[in-house]
């Protein structure tokens, strides 16, 4: 446990302590390979697909609204995924650029944190490295160790493991220990549904699996309480510095019931789904503020720490928080 990881830097503490909703947003970003790419994700509007140059002003502009907390998933090319993601845990890949080229512009001013799942990177589109048409569970956490070390090699704040293999966390710890990353963070996304409401991530990250489902290890949408609450306590006893419940407004409830169950912070993803069904309303821009408002306010009564959600820049730009 390393609780001055969450106090290591005043964007972190920002992020985590301030009190306020504006400042405890994160803005997720989709990064391609190539240039000059602006690419829009239809069922997602106003989130588009960034080459890293793209990506950069995209940043540069949020980070002067005072937007300073980005999550950044990488999306392959169907030429660069393999069975096991090897490709995710390249130093040259636009994911791991974009976290050197940030971190060198902002340093301690940003708060970066990168997906990790191999659910991106495999031509199956599974989250994990399968054996005898089963995901394997530790052979996957192996993998997933190295493309974290990849991934703080770079320089990110959090690891943000979304795969849902048991015991990852403990490994994860154990590895950037041994590493010597004693400030990389881990967010985890501890208690994560097998939802239907990431249908619009999984077309702009080209992430659905080619046959089957992702129940055997995202939790079962049906499971009770004792259930979400056993994976937050067991990933904060495995070292995670957040704890994450997602999605975010069909479990508002188990939302509360984890942020009273543990002591580290907590966040929710707002996921595509959710804000897919806002936006295809087609409020105004007035309308759109009321409602995000709406939402956020229930997250944090809830008892979120932190809001990922695709709403952050317009809600910091138009001013609804
Ligand atoms: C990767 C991952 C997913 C999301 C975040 N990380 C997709 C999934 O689990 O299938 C969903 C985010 C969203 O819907 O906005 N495993």
């Amino acid at each position: 446990m390393r609780p001055r990881i969450n106090r290591w830097t005043s964007a972190r503490r920002d992020l985590i302590f301030g009190n306020d909703i504006r400042s405890s947003l994160v803005q997720p970003h989709f990064v391609v390979a190539g240039e000059n790419v602006n690419h829009p994700i239809q069922s997602m509007p106003g989130i588009n697909r960034q080459s890293v140059d793209v990506l950069l002003e995209t940043i540069d502009s949020d980070m002067q609204k005072g937007l300073s907390a980005h999550m950044l998933f990488l999306v392959l090319g169907h030429d660069q995924k393999d069975t096991n993601a090897s490709y995710a845990a390249d130093s040259q890949s636009p994911l791991h650029q974009a976290v050197r080229l940030l971190k060198e512009k902002y340093g301690d001013e940003i708060v970066l944190m990168t997906d990790l799942c191999l659910c991106t990177g495999t031509d199956h589109g599974h989250c994990g490295i399968i054996v005898e048409n089963r995901i394997d569970n530790d052979v996957t956490v192996e993998q997933l160790v190295k493309i974290a070390i990849s991934q703080a090699e770079s320089g990110v704040d959090y690891i943000s493991a979304s795969d849902m293999m048991d015991g990852r966390v403990n490994r994860l710890r154990m590895e950037l220990e041994n590493h010597g990353f004693t400030s990389t963070g881990i967010l985890s996304y501890s208690v994560k549904y097998a939802s239907s409401f990431y249908g619009p991530f999984r077309d702009a990250a080209d992430s659905s699996p080619q046959f089957g489902d992702r129940r055997s290890h995202q939790m079962d949408v049906r499971s009770g309480y004792s259930e979400a609450i056993m994976e937050a306590l067991t990933d904060e006893s495995e070292g995670a510095d957040i704890i994450m419940v997602k999605p975010g407004l069909p479990y508002l409830d188990v939302l509360r019931k984890v942020a009273d169950a543990v002591v580290r912070p907590v966040a929710v993803y707002n996921v595509s789904g959710e804000y897919s069904m806002v936006m295809s309303a087609n409020p105004t821009v007035e309308q759109r503020g009321a409602m995000v408002r709406e939402i956020f306010h229930a997250f944090n009564r809830a008892g979120a720490d932190i809001i990922v959600t695709y709403h952050a820049r317009e809600a910091i730009t138009e001013n609804w928080v």
